[in-house]
């Protein structure tokens, strides 16, 4: 069973030791607790983690303001990937842009992550541009890659419940 917890300051201390597990396993250089801490306490910032039959599975944090969603980190367990988690959570965080007036929706992407890239595309995400070097561990460019909700979009097939 799928459930989502929204991540507070308050209940944040007892997802972070697994969300730090899934973010090191997930990234080169990946966030320490004071970026979640901080994303905890951000009023536009949307921190969700996704429990798979209680156990801490992957997480997702956004920022969604005036009619646009930023995606600042979307990452799941090693051990739990090509279930559909991603597409899950990317189905709540569009469904909350729809119902919230977001316009587009727009993320940094390495062009090296081809699992993410595919995901972002079967959403309908292109690439918009270029970061130079916006990685510094290793020098890669960000790809930038939007989303218009006003247009009809080629969703991933659904798992939300
Ligand atoms: C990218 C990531 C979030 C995908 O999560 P996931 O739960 O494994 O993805 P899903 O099972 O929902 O897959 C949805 C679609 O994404 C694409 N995809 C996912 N993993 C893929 C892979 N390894 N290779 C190619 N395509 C992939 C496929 O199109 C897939 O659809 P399909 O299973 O019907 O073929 C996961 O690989 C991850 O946590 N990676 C490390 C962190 C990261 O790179 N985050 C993104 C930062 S921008």
């Amino acid at each position: 069973m799928i459930s989502l917890i929204h991540i507070t300051p308050r209940n944040l201390g007892l997802y972070q030791d697994d969300i730090l597990a899934i973010e090191r396993a997930s990234f080169p250089s990946p966030w320490g607790p004071s970026a979640f801490q901080g994303e905890a306490g951000n009023d536009v910032s949307n921190f969700w983690v996704l429990l798979l039959d209680g156990e801490t599975a992957a997480y997702v944090c956004f920022w969604m303001f005036l009619d646009e969603i930023h995606l600042l980190s979307l990452a799941v367990h090693p051990g739990r990937r090509r279930m559909g988690l991603g597409r899950h959570l990317m189905d709540r965080m569009i469904a909350l842009g729809l119902a919230s007036g977001v316009e587009k929706v727009w993320l940094e992407v390495r062009p090296s992550n081809t699992p993410a890239r595919e995901l972002y595309h079967k959403y309908g995400f292109r690439g918009g541009g270029r970061r130079q070097g916006y990685y510094d561990d290793t020098r890669e460019d960000a790809l930038i890659m939007t989303l218009s909700l006003e247009a009809p979009m080629q969703m991933a097939r659904g798992t939300s419940s």
